[in-house]
């Protein structure tokens, strides 16, 4: 490999929200922190070179993307996904749950009901519920270790509270589906059917596992692209979720108009030089890492794989067919969820997001992100087998 993802970047006392809070944030010191969705890998040389030729030039005023940044986004999706994107359709936000939240006040009323798929990630609810808007749950089907939908249960939830809004999570976080095109046009259709607009939070996008492919939900058919909101970002993709950019993708024109009006509303305009800049570097020159960094995260699940079979073979692993977030089955080990908590964090000295975050259905999970050099994972999966065993 021409990269070295088994390298250590030492991040304690780097204004980390992964590693300097966990005292603020109720872990003990010391604890290995694989919950939220960061690496602890760096970003591409191409983009610490573009950042620092940005801090070299030494100013740093309003700023605005140009038509090189847009080939870079075009360039992006339509390699990985052959998805064919328009200059006009794009609207940056600096984060995708800032999307999220720009969207339900954008095209709901207080009270009208939005629909998620639990368990997921948890700033759906919040962003949901913060907003004022009735929380309505389609939780997924689990039976062997695999997730599904339940198709005729997101109809019935749809009709009986009048949902004017979905929030999908695609490929999902936590349980590391990455939908079929059947899966996304049953839903698709659905949503047609009953004047539902979808938001389609596509952050995870470019990672999947061998055998699985993203489809982006708004091409799959002209109609779901007439109802759809695309959230995408290169933050996960190339760790740079501190630089605050993602690209929004509304093709519906009166969507659009709503969606910026509401930008207005909360006083944001232009986004970040540093974001901008980091976006279009990786677009543009990070093509080759990523593929060797999917490599690198296929080598950590095989670990995580064989290590529970062959030594903890009680937690499951639901096996992932995208994003580096692995969802873990802890139920046989007929603990509840605050003697699971306390296991994970003061036995097993791990912090990870607990099931139960991610709302119906969650209780008896665990999340873990592998996106850390390999012997960290050993580490952490050693620390767990003692634990257990103990
Ligand atoms: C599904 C999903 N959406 C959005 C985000 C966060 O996006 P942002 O930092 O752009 O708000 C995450 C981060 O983990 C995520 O997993």
């Amino acid at each position: 490999m021409k990269y070295d993802f088994d390298a250590i970047t030492e991040r304690r006392d780097t204004d980390s929200i992964k590693y300097d809070f966990a005292k603020k944030r109720g872990k003990p010191e010391g604890v290995i922190p694989l919950w939220v969705a960061d690496m602890d890998f760096k970003t591409p040389p191409c983009v610490i070179d573009a950042l620092i030729e940005k801090i070299r030039h030494g100013i740093f005023g309003y700023s605005e993307t140009r038509q090189d940044y847009f080939e870079a986004l075009r360039n992006w999706f339509s390699r990985q996904f052959g998805w064919n994107i328009q200059p006009e359709w794009l609207v940056k936000t600096p984060g995708v749950v800032f999307a999220i939240c720009t969207a339900i006040r954008a095209f709901t009323g207080e009270g009208d009901a939005v629909l998620i798929q639990q368990p997921v990630y948890y700033p759906f609810s919040e962003s949901v519920l913060a907003n004022n808007r009735k929380l309505v749950v389609n939780q997924l089907a689990y039976s062997q270790g695999r997730y599904t939908i339940d198709f005729s249960d997101f109809e019935d939830k749809i009709i009986k509270n009048d949902v004017k809004l979905f929030i999908l999570c695609s490929p999902h976080n936590p349980v590391g589906r990455v939908w079929t095109r059947e899966e996304l046009t049953i839903l698709g259709e659905l949503c047609l059917k009953h004047g539902v607009i979808v938001i389609s939070d596509e952050i995870h996008a470019d990672f999947t596992y061998p055998g699985h492919s993203h489809l982006v939900f708004s091409d799959i058919k002209p109609e779901f692209s007439d109802i759809t909101i695309t959230c995408t970002a290169p933050t996960k993709t190339f760790n740079l979720a501190g630089l605050h950019i993602s690209n929004i993708f509304i093709p519906n024109r009166e969507m659009r108009r709503k969606f910026r009006a509401e930008l207005i509303r909360c006083g944001y305009s232009q986004s970040n030089i540093m974001g901008i800049t980091a976006c279009r570097a990786a677009y543009e020159g990070g093509s080759e890492w990523l593929t060797e960094l999917k490599e690198y995260l296929s080598g950590n699940l095989d670990f995580v794989r064989s290590f529970l079979k062959q030594r903890l073979p009680q937690i499951r692993l639901v096996e992932p067919e995208g994003t580096y977030l692995v969802w873990l089955d802890f139920s046989a080990l007929g603990l509840d969820d605050r003697e699971l908590d306390d296991l994970i964090v003061n036995k097993a000295g791990l912090w990870l997001d607990a099931g139960t975050m991610f709302g119906a259905g969650g209780e008896g999970f665990q999340r873990i992100n592998i996106a850390c050099p390999r012997s960290v994972l050993e580490k952490a999966f050693n620390q767990l087998e003692q634990a257990i065993k103990t």
